[in-house]
This record gives structure tokens, sequence and C-alpha cells, in this order.
């Protein structure tokens, strides 16, 4: 009769552990949005249309179906860490090299870019 609490227990103990991961996983996109709009931080609306996002710009593209073009999440790190890598004529501000945002913050970023 001890066996079966154990393993429910360590059914439970899983249980929560991939809801929590799940919940971590959100409010880094919750996050991400929230630094992407902020005009103080990455201020992608001053050029980018992105859904959700009010008064945007048009220099840049529209923010969308970035999983599909560039399923390496690598990718979008570096685009966000410095465009001009891959565009030395980007007006995009190198926002990793600048410091303008951590990594943990185009980490945010990057999370949220996938849902679009
Ligand atoms: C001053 C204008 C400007 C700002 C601010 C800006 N970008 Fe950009 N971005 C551009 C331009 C212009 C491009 C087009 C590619 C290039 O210039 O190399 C671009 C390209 C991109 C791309 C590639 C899009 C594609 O479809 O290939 C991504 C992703 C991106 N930007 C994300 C962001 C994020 C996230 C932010 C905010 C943290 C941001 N940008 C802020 C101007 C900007």
């Amino acid at each position: 009769m001890t066996a079966f609490p154990r393993k429910l227990a360590v059914l439970l103990a899983l249980a929560l552990s991939a809801g929590a991961a799940g919940a971590r996983a959100q409010s880094a996109v919750a996050d991400g949005q929230k630094l992407a709009f902020d005009r103080g931080k990455g201020n992608c609306l001053t050029c980018h249309a992105i859904k959700g996002g009010d008064l945007p710009g048009t220099i840049g593209p529209e923010l969308k179906d970035l999983k599909t073009k560039y399923p390496d999440r690598n990718e979008l790190t570096a685009i966000i860490y410095d465009e001009t890598k891959r565009n030395p004529q980007t007006m995009m501000p190198p926002f990793g090299r600048n410091r303008i945002l951590t990594e943990q913050e185009i980490s945010a970023i990057v999370d949220f870019l996938q849902t679009l």
C-alpha cells in the first residue's frame, strides 16, 4: 500500500513542474511583448507593425510568420542583437551590442516573436 502514494506523489510532482515550465514560457512571451512595445526599451513599433501594437511605423517590414521564416531562434536573436552583421546599412539599432536590451530581454522578445 505504500508504493501507490509514492507513485502518485511522483506523478503529481511531474505534473506540477510541467505546469510551472508552461507558466514560465507564457510569462516570457508576455514579458517579450511588453519589452517589444515599450517605447523606452525595444521600441520595435517605431519601425515594425506587430499584431496587437498601436501606431506602428513602416521603416521595417511587418513582424509576422517569423517562426516559419527563421525556424532557428538563434537567427532571430542575432537579428535583434546586431542586425548590422547581416546588413551594415540597416536602420535597426544593434540592441544587444549597444546594450539597449540584455540577453535575457532579447530572449523574451524572441519568445514573443515566435508566436507571431
Ligand atoms: C529604427 C527602425 C527599427 C527598429 C526600432 C527596429 N527595427 Fe527591426 N528592422 C528594421 C529594418 C529596416 C529591417 C529590415 C532588414 C534590415 O534593414 O536589415 C528590420 C528587420 C527586422 C527583422 C527581420 C524581419 C524579417 O521578416 O526578415 C526582425 C525579426 C526585426 N527587425 C525585429 C525587431 C525587433 C524585435 C525590434 C525591437 C526590439 C526591432 N526590430 C526594432 C528596422 C527597425
